[in-house]
């Protein structure tokens, strides 16, 4: 398995067991561990690893209702958001206001890769950023108070971008979380007096899915959900699909989905699912109960070698003829899979197109190995865009 960063040396593993080490690089943790051939087994960090695809579909699917019944995605700081209907509503609301909003801006990619991407620019910030400005009007609609937009604009540069969070104490972060969620709450309950029946940006959308007795708290941390998922998860999903093609002369030429397909791959952006057993049962060969934390590794899944060939290379063309059951879940899998999979993966494929075909990608990275935070973020890396396809002497 190829290590994660920054956690592995050459120590064997029994030495490194242990809780402290899953806690600092729980990828580097579960890696070691993974012996190549089992699908379940008991870590020694005490917790239940799936890494083989049909345990993992068996868990995320929850056909047979063994698991408690919930995503990460509707997490909240009071428990789960719900009912299920509303978040039903709040995924659809949010896939049709991103669908509209890439139909209409679909003409204006070049030119946003252009202004911002070219010559050169930082990865995975520039990511992040180019997502946040293509989706400006979807995250807040034109009209949005400045309050409201320093808010969010705040989350994104200290929560968002990868190492973010490090870079403030945590009482900043806890003080800006306060005042964060107080300007969101506060919207949202104007937003709700004023009854909007379109929703125009993923907070009317929050709104009008949650129903009016929802708390003002737990919307606003769904609403920052899905500003985690498009500015966060989608930036870093286009970081790596620039930083693997940059790094391996040849791929561009590959079709965009299968470019975009592998990246996702091989640096599956959500990588880890946590579950809880409602009942005691046998998973893989093993037993596991209302104790254990059962993780799912999309990450080992992705790479198992008794499911894919040269597991750790990328390979776009493997995608020319994909596998009929695909050992490939990078939007979940089940009731919970991701409500924005089609749109997400419908940008990512449009700027990669433009990127890959408008321009000649050079890049020069730092490291090779993930920023490891709640999603796997590309290693810091600078892309060159020269010689625009319609240059006089271009390509
Ligand atoms: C590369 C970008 C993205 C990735 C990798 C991603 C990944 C995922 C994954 C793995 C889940 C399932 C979580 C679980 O089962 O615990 C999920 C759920 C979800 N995602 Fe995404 N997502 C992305 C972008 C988006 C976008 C852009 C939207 C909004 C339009 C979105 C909306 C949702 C929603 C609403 C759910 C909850 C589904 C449910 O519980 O019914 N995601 N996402």
């Amino acid at each position: 398995m190829e290590p994660s960063a920054g956690a592995m040396e050459d120590q064997p593993v029994p030495e490194r067991r242990g809780a402290a080490w899953w806690r600092r690089d729980p990828l580097a943790y579960l890696s070691a561990e993974f012996d190549g051939t089992r699908d379940v087994w008991r870590s020694a960090s005490g917790r239940l690893c799936v890494a083989g695809p049909e345990a993992a579909r068996e868990v995320m699917g929850n056909r047979r209702g063994m698991f408690v019944e919930t995503s990460d995605f509707f997490h909240t700081r009071s428990g789960v958001f719900g009912p299920r209907a509303a978040q039903v509503d709040i995924g659809r609301g949010a896939r049709a206001l991103m669908r509209r909003r890439l139909d209409a801006g679909r003409a204006g990619l070049p030119r946003l890769v252009r202004d911002r991407l070219v010559p050169v620019s930082d990865w995975p910030d520039a990511g992040n950023l180019l997502v946040r400005e293509h989706l400006a009007d979807v995250l807040l609609r034109p009209d949005a108070a400045a309050p409201l937009r320093q808010a969010v604009d705040g989350v994104v540069d200290r929560a968002v971008l990868a190492g973010a969070r490090g870079r403030h104490s945590a009482v900043s972060r806890l003080l800006f979380r306060r005042r964060v969620m107080r300007v969101l709450a506060a919207e949202i309950r104007t937003r709700r007096a004023a009854r909007a029946d379109d929703p125009r940006d993923l907070l009317d959308v929050v709104v009008t899915g949650g129903g009016p007795s929802a708390r003002p708290d737990d919307l606003a941390e769904v609403y920052l959900s899905f500003l985690f998922a498009t500015v966060g998860s989608l930036g870093f999903a286009l970081g790596w699909a620039v930083y693997l093609v940059g790094t391996h002369p040849g791929t561009e030429r590959a079709q965009p989905e299968w470019i975009v397909r592998e990246a996702m791959r091989l640096w599956p952006v959500a990588w880890l699912f946590t579950r809880k057993p409602s009942d005691a049962h046998d998973l893989g060969n093993v037993t596991v109960g209302p104790h254990d934390d059962v993780d799912v590794c999309s990450y080992l899944v992705h790479r198992h070698p008794l499911h894919w060939d040269r597991p750790d290379e990328f390979v776009p063309c493997r995608w020319a003829a994909p596998p009929p059951d695909p050992a490939f879940m990078p939007f979940g899998y089940g009731p919970h899979s991701c409500a924005g999979a089609t749109v997400t993966m419908a940008l990512l494929e449009d700027l990669v197109r433009v990127i890959t075909h408008d321009w000649r990608l050079s890049v020069t990275a730092a490291g090779s190995g993930p920023q490891l935070g709640p999603a796997l973020a590309p290693p810091r890396f600078t892309a060159r865009l020269s010689d625009h396809i319609d240059a006089p002497g271009g390509r």
